[in-house]
């Protein structure tokens, strides 16, 4: 079940572009970049910190500080927890990710590429009697379906095949379109199929390997010896710091059930194919909550969870027809949620998945599955169970999941509010949410003399004591918009010849670049009606 907010009807904006603009501004950079990079890292520039750091301070701030009234109609209470990215090897054979936290992977031996099986795509066509077809990536069908066109765009057809593989190219480029069947998932086919699949960017048949498992949590050692027994691992999600942890909040605070524990923090995760710039990264950092129920109320509270996360997302500028919420079907739910009340995604038509989604969050029922192999797996058994003095009943708490990333959240952020307009300087302005927008203001002297730039410095410094302002005196006020126009500055104040006369600023608005006049006096209130305590 698919519920987008309206169609989206805008065109797809080019994530070259904005991943050009991100390198520019200092939003975001390759990690390592002097040294060629590392695949699946990126670091934040100054910008960058500043908008991610504004989306995670408003997570904290909506779900952990602020009052929200619950299905019940008593008010929700979370409390946070900071726990550490290296735990106890334990910790993870009881959650399954030793043994289970895998993806199924492909090599090329041809092109020595090498690929997640689940997202290989295979066209197959009929030849002479023979099946065979040619593979191409993506994360989905509709991922695959475009990659696809943009092969056949972007390459000339290659000569010096020979036989079938020589066919398939012919294929590939569009000679025998018709005979074409739809895209199949690659480990869906049996052997000798496989054997008849063409790689992507290969010249022969057959080069794809047998997929095999391949588990993505990063290990390191821990202490002087690089043994087995000194093997840990760098947490691939936050909820098991909050899961190992249960016991503790319940006996150390004033919180009973119903109640959430939320933290934010890095997670790492050797994935087989990043890509899509910071969307499937190695390292990123997810902001979750495990909300914990009696089983009886589990349904209501997903619903709450799954509604209020919808309407937060919607609340910080992802508003139109770019963000859905997608139920997932029986066949797709983990094996913790089976029995559960439902499992959904947020998700954001990202440039890249367009004109289909990508997921920014999931909402899940896990049920009791962690808290009770924590239990087993402690050996703490039914002590761990949480007693519920109202209902004079022991049990294991079931738990509701809200689990989104912070960098999908600050990517979605940036496609949505990259917004071409060939009528300014910048040809491009950033329309993030004043909320969330790294800067919230620029002070400029509209020339650097005549006692403007006395006005404009000691704007800039009651500003700065509550807000992220820029003061710059320097070239022309257009570049200084233009700049601020990137940068996604929602309010710009410029001091000229008529401040110094009667004390009164112009206001430059981003979005419409309509300008008002207002007395220097007003602006502090000025920001803080459009922008709050932030
Ligand atoms: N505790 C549940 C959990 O970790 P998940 O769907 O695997 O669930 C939750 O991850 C969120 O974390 C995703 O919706 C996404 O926003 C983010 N995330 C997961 N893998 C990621 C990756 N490789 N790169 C960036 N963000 C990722």
């Amino acid at each position: 079940m698919t519920q987008p907010t309206s169609d989206a009807t805008a065109a797809p904006k080019s994530m070259d572009d904005i991943v050009a603009l991100c390198r520019r501004r200092g939003f975001v950079f390759q990690s390592s970049e002097i040294y060629g990079g590392i695949n699946g890292f990126w670091d934040y520039g100054p910008l960058g910190t500043e908008l991610k750091r504004n989306l995670k301070n408003a997570w904290w701030t909506d779900m952990v500080h602020r009052e929200l009234m619950g299905p019940f109609g008593a008010p929700v209470d979370i409390v946070g927890v900071d726990s550490t990215i290296i735990m106890n090897p334990k910790v993870w054979e009881a959650s399954g990710h030793v043994s289970g936290f895998n993806d199924p992977m492909v090599d090329c031996r041809e092109t020595k590429a090498r690929y997640r099986a689940d997202h290989l795509f295979v066209q197959r066509f009929e030849l002479d009697g023979t099946t065979a077809g040619f593979a191409t990536v993506g994360a989905g069908v509709d991922e695959a379906r475009k990659a696809i066109d943009a092969d056949r765009a972007r390459r000339k057809v290659p000569h010096g095949y020979g036989g079938l593989a020589n066919a398939i190219a012919k294929v590939r480029f569009g000679v025998t379109e018709a005979a074409l069947d739809d895209l199949v998932p690659f480990d869906t086919l049996d052997a000798t199929a496989r054997a008849a699949v063409l790689a992507p960017e290969a010249k022969e048949v057959g080069t794809l390997t047998e997929p095999r498992m391949f588990n993505l949590m990063f290990e390191t050692f821990v202490g002087a010896l690089r043994s087995d027994d000194a093997k840990a691992y760098l947490r691939p999600e936050t909820a098991q710091g909050i899961f190992a942890n249960f016991e503790n909040v319940v006996n150390s605070t004033r919180v009973r059930v119903p109640f959430g524990i939320a933290q934010i923090g890095k997670a790492f995760r050797n994935e087989v194919t990043p890509r899509n710039f910071t969307f499937r990264s190695r390292e990123f950092e997810q902001m979750e909550i495990e909300f914990f129920v009696h089983p009886s109320q589990a349904p209501e509270w997903y619903a709450f969870w799954r509604d209020t996360r919808f309407a937060w997302w919607q609340s910080l500028g992802l508003a139109g027809g770019n963000l859905q919420l997608r139920e997932h079907d029986a066949d797709e739910l983990a094996h913790y949620a089976k029995e559960g009340a439902g499992t959904s995604d947020i998700e954001y038509r990202f440039p890249f998945t367009a004109p289909g989604f990508g997921e920014l969050e999931g909402v899940a029922h896990r049920s009791d599955y962690d808290l009770r192999q924590h239990a087993e797996h402690s050996g703490k058994r039914d002590k761990m169970k949480y007693f519920d003095q109202e209902r004079n009943e022991r049990y294991f708490p079931h738990v509701i999941e809200p689990s989104g990333g912070a960098d999908r959240g600050t990517l979605a952020l940036l496609c949505e509010a990259y917004t071409p307009d060939e009528s300014r300087a910048s040809k491009v302005y950033m329309a993030f949410h004043p909320r969330l927008a790294p800067v919230k203001a620029g002070v400029f002297p509209l020339v650097n003399k005549d006692g403007m730039p006395e006005i404009g410095e000691r704007l800039y410094r009651q500003l700065r004591k509550r807000f992220v302002c820029e003061y710059d005196p320097k070239q022309s006020i257009g570049k200084r918009y233009a700049r601020m126009d990137e940068a996604g500055t929602p309010y710009c104040f410029t001091i000229d010849g008529q401040s110094v006369e009667d004390q009164s600023v112009t206001v430059r608005h981003r979005d419409t670049q309509a300008q008002e006049r207002i007395g220097v006096d007003h602006v502090e209130r000025f920001l803080t009606e459009r922008i709050g305590g932030a």
